[in-house]
């Protein structure tokens, strides 16, 4: 018997799927909308952070990293896809329309699907295995397909510099109250959105701070001693700095991420950098002013003893997504 091929899209999976997607804090800033054979993607503003980010841009990120995720998993299902960013002048929420057509599976689609289940932020130390520059510059060419720059800071120089804005943002955001008023809801939080306090690093007096928005220590790690941080480090940026600009670089941030996983990486987005406007001049100068920095993120290995982390939680898709 012939199998029947599958015409209706399966919207359920694919947006479960991709709102598995990395979020600022967690807040999981979309809505999708279904009809025929169309998803639609728009930003959900009752989600921005106002004060952290008054122009959207890491709710955009955020829903450009989901739009990534969209695509991996309709294609690790079968299906093709077809992407229009940015597609109204007149309704700057609407962010993408993915038009779905039936496909089949090829191996390396499905792959990419498993890495996007597998993916998740842990905030561990890393190991001290050092990870090679030849690694780091191919993983960010293969993000760098998804639109935005991925800039490798392997020069000591620049690293140290770039370390110390790392820092400067941090404590420019720990004396600003309205900062702390406007996170405190989404971190430790329960529910089904927001950080909760398995994922966040307690302080730890006995080791050198690494710069990280959720305090500076160690997670518990019942089997592992912990290790010197010695990471890859790269900056995501783009030549524009506009909602078209930022959806790419979510989505490359999330390409950079599921690239990762098949070499056993970690992954860990820093934003406070870029959210700050002063740290953020201060790293633009770093990269010789040639592009807007979006995002700095973290790359290494954890010890390969560790335990799997909880998985932080996510709101049920009926909640985000309208069938019509
Ligand atoms: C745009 C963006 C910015 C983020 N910034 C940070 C950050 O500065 N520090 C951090 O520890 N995690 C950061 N994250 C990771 C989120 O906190 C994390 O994705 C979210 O809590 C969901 O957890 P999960 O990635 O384990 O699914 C960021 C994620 C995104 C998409």
């Amino acid at each position: 018997m012939r199998r029947q091929a599958r015409t209706t899209v399966p919207f359920r999976e694919i947006v479960e799927l991709a709102c598995r997607a990395p979020s600022v804090h967690n807040t999981q800033p979309w809505r999708w909308r279904a009809e025929g054979s169309r998803l639609r993607l728009y930003a959900d503003r009752s989600r921005q952070l106002l004060h952290a980010d008054p122009d959207a841009r890491s709710l955009v990120l955020s829903c450009g990293a989901a739009l990534h995720h969209a695509q991996v998993a309709a294609a690790g299902l079968g299906w093709q896809v077809t992407v229009e960013r940015c597609p109204d002048a007149d309704d700057p929420d609407l962010l993408a329309t993915l038009e779905l057509a039936p496909g089949r599976v090829v191996p390396a689609a499905e792959a990419r699907l498993g890495a996007l289940q597998a993916r998740s932020t842990d905030r561990r130390r890393f190991t001290s295995w050092p990870l090679p520059a030849e690694r780091l510059d191919r993983l960010s060419e293969q993000a760098e397909e998804w639109g935005a720059l991925v800039i490798p800071l392997v020069d000591p120089g620049r690293r140290v510099r770039v370390d110390r804005i790392l820092r400067r943002a941090a404590e420019i955001q720990r004396g600003d109250q309205l900062y702390a008023a406007e996170a405190a809801p989404w971190v430790r939080a329960e529910g089904p959105e927001g950080v909760p306090a398995t994922s966040i690093p307690e302080p730890n007096p006995h080791r050198p701070a690494m710069p990280s928005r959720y305090d500076q220590g160690e997670l518990p790690d019942p089997r592992g001693e912990p290790a010197e941080f010695v990471d890859g480090l790269v900056a995501v940026a783009t030549v524009d700095d506009d909602r078209l600009s930022w959806l790419r670089a979510g989505e490359t941030l999330s390409a950079l991420w599921l690239a990762a996983i098949p070499h056993g990486l970690s992954v860990l987005p820093l934003s406070q950098v870029a959210e700050v406007p002063q740290t953020r001049e201060e790293l633009r100068e770093v990269l010789d002013g040639r592009a807007w920095p979006q995002l700095l993120v973290r790359l290494g290995w954890q010890e390969i003893t560790r335990e799997e982390l909880p998985r932080t939680p996510r709101r049920p898709v009926a909640e985000v997504l309208t069938l019509e």
